[in-house]
């Protein structure tokens, strides 16, 4: 997964970290990079942060503890190279909650069921966001990239709660 950050630039962010995966094991194997691990849970935000100090990546990794529809009309917006994702949510939801901290020509980057699924995402959904699909590994471990085309628009993401809710595809 983190082979996408030599691909697009340091600055990532782990969207719905939870405990750290796969945030953690990919800036201890990145020391280049620069990390921010979002989770809206504050007790796993607090987790997170311990984590962080006792593995000594306090210098370059950032916990947000934060709704990803807030955190992504914050500071953070459009600054990131790319998103991880695993087990966040379905399909739309992780592109619409990613894609506001994408530059443009950034990467999702979403760890996928086992074998990969690509009819999951919908090209013509992804428009909305500025996004399309891109490749797809599928060994040793199933990834779906999407690229940031073009800046995400002013009007996503919704509400809290709203892209699950209503999903865009
Ligand atoms: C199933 S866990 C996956 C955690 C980790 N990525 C993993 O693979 O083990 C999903 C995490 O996403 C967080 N989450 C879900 N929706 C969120 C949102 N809209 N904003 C921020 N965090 C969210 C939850 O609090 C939870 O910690």
């Amino acid at each position: 997964m983190g082979a996408a950050l030599d691909a697009v630039g340091p600055v990532a962010l782990d969207l719905g970290s939870g405990g750290g995966l796969p945030g953690l094991p990919l800036a201890l194997a990145w020391p280049g990079t620069r990390w921010f691990l979002l989770d809206g849970s504050i007790r796993r935000a607090e987790f997170l942060s311990q984590s962080v100090t006792a593995l000594g990546l306090d210098g370059r990794v950032t916990v947000v503890a934060e709704r990803a529809e807030l955190a992504g009309r914050g500071e953070l917006r459009s600054t990131v190279d790319a998103v991880f994702a695993r087990s966040f949510a379905r399909p739309a939801v992780t592109a619409e909650c990613a894609s506001p901290f994408l530059r443009q020509q950034g990467l999702l980057v979403v760890a996928e069921p086992p074998g990969g699924q690509p009819d999951r995402w919908d090209d013509r959904g992804l428009a909305h966001l500025g996004m399309r699909l891109g490749s797809r590994l599928v060994e040793p471990t199933a990834v779906q990239l999407i690229v940031q085309v073009t800046p995400c628009p002013e009007r996503f993401p919704r509400r809290v709660g709203v892209p699950s809710k209503r999903p865009l595809f």
